[in-house]
């Protein structure tokens, strides 16, 4: 079975941003589709989203150069072949020739990449999740622990909060299923604890609240643990089956020039900020921690990592960026405990595939993603199963982008039983 044809497409997404689609039919008329996300704290090793950058157009950010480089360049590399996500990346890679997608987009790459990667499922008679724990020679797929962001801040929500994600995961692996009752009954207890407050309920980015808190001694993001644990305990858990994570994202908070993090009304320097963590730790129920130190503060990273790592995860997102390069080069250095895997930052499924290799070969946490900026492509859900990634990052529980996500990982694990 090969290749019919291949067609690009702009197409919005969550924010209601252009972002690409890819359409591609089988000789026999049988199509899959595929979009690709976009994400909003980035780092500066992500792969290259092409945008136009005609400002009269969606203030610039139009992709139909992206989507003109698929139908022009992209679709005669795999046109009248039988569909192998891996050669058309070779190819794609080939074809682009720079190191962060800057000619054809990593944008328009990954959107084929995926889309050639469905179709190789259909045209195998197998589940997506299947080929790609086949490609990485994984004999049981499983199912993630899903980390539910249920209080957004940062560059999502624009409320105050410093930290970006503030999310909730059962403590150990139960059923996905039962995990997903149990986010969405904390979430909703949540709601409640905020209307009682009368704060707004509306959502994020990302699908948590986002209410504008005043602070706890000028810190908003302490009053937002507060109210964490609050609804955990309201919701009937207790602080042994849920735990706490966050993403800080704090390159947004950084000042590369000083040194220094600007943490609301003060100027911390990143031994201040990890002492801060150290208090946060022993307070609250806390056993993650993503993007504590900006990618800009690589010395910091490993004190980070050597002072906290023995009581929670260091993760990397844009230290790392899906880069195999660069997560080889922080698990030589001791920099963290894992890595965020995010397809979109390096561009095609192959290289995201060669970075979860290298952290499984190194026992490196994985943590599969979605980014800010979603579409309703559940891609990424079939990635994390076939991965083996020990947890999913897939948003708040509500926004339909989100919610596609962890429907798809519940018929998976209906497929897995
Ligand atoms: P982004 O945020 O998709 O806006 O980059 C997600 C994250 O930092 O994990
Ligand atoms: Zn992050």
């Amino acid at each position: 079975m090969k290749i019919k044809s291949v067609t690009g497409r702009e197409i919005l997404d969550s924010r209601g941003l252009p972002t690409v689609e890819c359409e591609i039919t089988l000789d026999d008329d049988r199509s899959v589709v595929s979009s690709v996300p976009t994400g909003l704290s980035t780092g500066d090793f992500e792969a290259f989203q092409l945008r136009d950058n005609d400002k009269k157009r969606y203030f610039g950010l139009g992709v139909l150069k992206a989507v003109k480089n698929i139908n022009k360049k992209i679709a005669p590399l795999v046109v009248g072949k039988k569909p192998s996500f891996s050669d058309a990346d070779k190819e794609m890679i080939h074809l682009d020739g720079t190191d962060q997608k800057s000619n054809l987009g990593a944008n328009a790459i990954l959107a084929v990449s995926i889309a050639v990667a469905k179709a190789e499922s259909l045209v195998q008679n197998i589940e997506l999740y299947e080929l790609i724990s086949n490609k990485l020679g994984i004999k049981e797929p499983k199912l993630p622990i899903p980390m539910f962001n249920i209080l957004n801040g940062g560059l999502h929500a624009s409320n105050g909060l410093c930290f970006q994600e503030f999310m909730v995961m059962p403590s150990k692996q139960v059923s996905f299923k039962k995990s997903l009752e149990m986010g969405v009954k904390i979430y909703q207890h949540l709601k409640l604890l905020l209307f009682d407050a009368k704060h707004v309920v509306s959502v994020g980015d990302e699908g948590g609240f986002a209410p504008f808190f005043t602070g706890k001694n000028g810190l908003p993001d302490l009053e937002a643990f507060d109210y964490l644990i609050k609804a955990i305990k309201f919701a009937g858990f207790s602080e042994k089956d849920v735990k706490i994570g966050v993403d800080v994202a704090s390159s947004q908070f950084f000042d590369d020039e000083e040194g220094v993090y600007s943490f609301h009304a003060h100027e911390v320097d990143p031994e201040e900020l990890i002492e801060f963590y150290e208090k946060i730790i022993s307070k609250y129920p806390i056993s993650y921690i993503e993007d504590g130190i900006s990618p800009m503060d690589f010395g910091a990273w490993k004190l980070l990592t050597k002072k906290l790592s023995k009581k929670v995860q260091i993760i990397g997102d844009d230290i790392f960026s899906t880069n195999e390069a660069l997560i080889k080069e922080g698990i030589k250095n001791k920099i963290a405990t894992g890595s965020i895997i995010k397809p979109n930052q390096v561009g095609t499924v192959s290289e995201a595939l060669k970075s979860v290799d290298i952290c499984r070969k190194n026992n490196f946490g994985i943590v599969v993603s979605h980014r800010s900026g979603e579409t309703i492509d559940t891609f990424i859900s079939d990635f994390a199963v076939g991965a083996n990634s020990s947890h999913f990052k897939g948003g708040g529980c509500a926004r339909g982008e989100r919610i596609a996500k962890f429907n798809r990982l519940l018929r998976i694990e209906e497929l897995l039983s």
